[in-house]
């Protein structure tokens, strides 16, 4: 018999409804639509604006969506794995909240934080539980309110995030589909240049804290960049070399959508055409652990089983990584 792979077999996403646009930040901070197009490529992003709803709405939104569309009972579902750096709380994970609000009782699961890597991180963690042969159903949540740690009068991150998440379902298959490979690397060394300061063991929440705006996120924006466009492009090319893959056999190349020049420069050095590059950053920005996931949910109908697809991403910590995947579906 063929060696047990995970494929993602269903997929579904929850988008806030407000929309947070570059004119309404500019009357906000000493911003443009022009600075923000020309340097980020965002045009708008969704934002939660309810204050007693959060992350765990969202993934549950979207789980109880990709249930019903898939026609799968929650009683079926043996995990729950929320990727996130915005939990509700710090505990109990977003994971017990997501399978209450969806219903979901003979499951059991935790979450990841590896910022904007995290989806690529929960993706092999889920794979590697469905190679083991013992999970059959793995509901894979990435979900972040990334409004509830932006400081809107910070010019220089409050264009770049948004609040989304999406849910899909992982499952067995023995077909040459699935997860094919994954590469993946953490740097804490990178700690300094991206992350938020307090309200974790070592900075516990305090008057002294929150005056220093020590709980929203921090990002030193060049050093994060010179990075992220190295370690994307250098991984998702040596992804291209371990299997052998020409452009001409990769369907799409779908990256983490942080900044669409780190895109573009992504998509270049794997010698890829624009069409093959995914790109949803001007609607959405960044959304952290559901930035590529949004993008297979909007491609969901473009995509074909056995579809070559690389996953790329670079998040805080330092994380970053790619994601072989052969696409298992034709949506219905
Ligand atoms: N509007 C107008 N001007 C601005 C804005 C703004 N929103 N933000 C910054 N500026 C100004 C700066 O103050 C600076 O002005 P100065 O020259 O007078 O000092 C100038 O624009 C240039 O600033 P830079 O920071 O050099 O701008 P840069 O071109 O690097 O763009 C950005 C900033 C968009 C943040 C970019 O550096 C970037 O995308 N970095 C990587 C982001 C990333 O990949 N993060 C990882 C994932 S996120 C996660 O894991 C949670």
């Amino acid at each position: 018999m063929n060696k047990i792979k995970a494929a993602i077999t269903g997929i579904e996403a929850y988008l806030p409804e407000y929309v947070l646009t570059n004119e309404e930040l500019s009357k906000m901070v000493d911003t443009s639509d022009e600075w923000i197009m020309q340097r980020v490529g965002i045009k708008e992003r969704r934002i939660l604006k309810d204050k007693d709803k959060a992350t765990a709405f969202m993934g549950g939104e979207a789980a109880k969506k990709l249930l019903a569309k898939t026609n799968t009972s929650p009683d079926t579902i043996d995990m729950v794995i929320v990727a996130t750096v915005t939990p509700d709380m710090a505990f109990p994970s977003t994971a017990c909240l997501v399978a209450d609000y969806a219903g979901i009782k003979n499951a059991w699961g935790y979450d990841v934080s590896a910022a904007c890597s995290s989806f690529l991180f929960t993706l092999q963690t889920a794979s590697s539980f469905i190679e083991s042969g013992k999970y059959k159903k793995i509901l894979l949540v990435t979900a972040d309110k990334m409004s509830s740690i932006t400081d809107y009068t910070d010019r220089t991150t409050c264009v770049l995030f948004g609040d989304a998440a999406v849910a899909m379902l992982i499952e067995p298959t023995t077909q040459e589909v699935g997860v094919m490979d994954a590469m993946l690397h953490i740097d804490g060394s990178g700690k300094d240049h991206l992350n938020l300061k307090a309200g974790g063991s070592l900075r516990p929440a305090s008057h002294e804290t929150v005056d220093a705006k020590m709980h929203y996120i921090y990002q030193d924006g060049k050093a994060v960049f010179k990075v992220a466009v190295s370690k994307m492009a250098d991984v998702s090319v040596a992804m291209m070399e371990k299997h052998n893959l020409r452009p001409d056999d990769i369907a799409w190349l779908i990256p983490h959508q942080a900044n669409l020049r780190i895109i573009d420069a992504v998509g270049n050095r794997m010698g890829l055409p624009k069409e093959k590059v995914m790109v949803n950053i001007e609607r959405y920005g960044n959304t952290t652990a559901a930035t590529i996931p949004l993008c297979l949910w909007e491609l969901e109908r473009q995509l074909k089983k056995g579809d070559n697809l690389i996953l790329s991403a670079f998040g805080g910590g330092f994380t970053w990584g790619a994601v072989y995947l052969k696409w298992a579906y034709n949506a219905k």
